[in-house]
């Protein structure tokens, strides 16, 4: 038996996924999608690492990095698209943490490609390529995600209140009866969200009833009255 080429596998034969790692709420950045990434890359990286273990050969691990690689990418470009978007302070940091990780993946590549099945011992050295890429995703998941990633949880977090506070600001209320006047309405939009609300508008012939799902872009430039028919609300972009 050619112990040097086994030595690679049967030392980790111990180590199951769950005693490693699991992926749980405490990697959870609070982000649908970007969490699915998280968890999908997870997923990926522990199958190949044990596919491996319980020995996989070379052909199966190459196209399983390809794989995780590409998912990778696309992550790492998603990801920061959406610290973009909220405009998160740290994202050139967070950015170079990626690019590491980028050429750590490229790296792993290569050496996969390098290597033959049964040289795991090569000049005395370990060389075991499904445990490398177990350690790449330890170090995604324990080093990026639980720190990095977590630390845009928060920013995440004051932009959706932001946003949510803007689009609230925005829905005026009336009860039935009330009246809401706008003097230069023209290019707004209004949107009847509940209840029913006449418009009356300035220099246009036919007033307009809004019912709720109903909207209304204003092309006069006369002054809008809205009355509410019934308690209402609307948006008025
Ligand atoms: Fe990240
Ligand atoms: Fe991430």
């Amino acid at each position: 038996m050619n112990t040097s080429a086994l030595f690679g596998r049967m030392q980790l034969q111990h180590l199951s996924r769950s005693k490693l790692l699991e992926f749980g709420d405490h990697l959870f950045v609070d982000h649908p999608v970007i969490d699915a990434q998280h968890r999908a890359i997870f997923g990926l990286g522990t199958n190949a690492y044990e596919n491996w273990r319980d020995g996989g050969s070379l052909d199966v691990l190459r196209p399983a990095l390809e794989q995780l690689t590409n998912l990778m990418h696309s992550h790492f470009s998603y990801e920061e698209r959406v610290l973009g978007e909220i405009g998160y302070e740290d994202l050139k940091v967070h950015a170079a943490e990626h690019r590491t990780m980028r050429d750590e993946l490229s790296s792993m590549h290569d050496q996969l490609h390098s290597f033959q099945e049964g040289q795991e011992i090569r000049e005395g050295l370990l060389l075991a390529p499904g445990w490398s890429i177990m350690q790449f995703i330890l170090r995604f998941t324990v080093g990026h995600v639980a720190h990095s990633d977590m630390g845009y949880n928060q920013a995440l977090v004051a932009s959706r209140k932001r946003a949510s506070a803007a689009a609230t600001r925005s829905v005026i209320k009336l009860s039935k009866g009330d009246r809401f006047r706008v003097e230069q309405p023209v290019a707004h939009k209004i949107s009847c969200l509940s209840g029913s609300v006449w418009l009356t508008i300035a220099g246009r012939q036919q007033d307009i009833n809004l019912k709720s799902g109903g909207t209304h872009v204003c092309r006069n430039a006369g002054a809008l009255v809205i009355d509410a028919v019934d308690d209402s609300s609307f948006r008025f972009d």
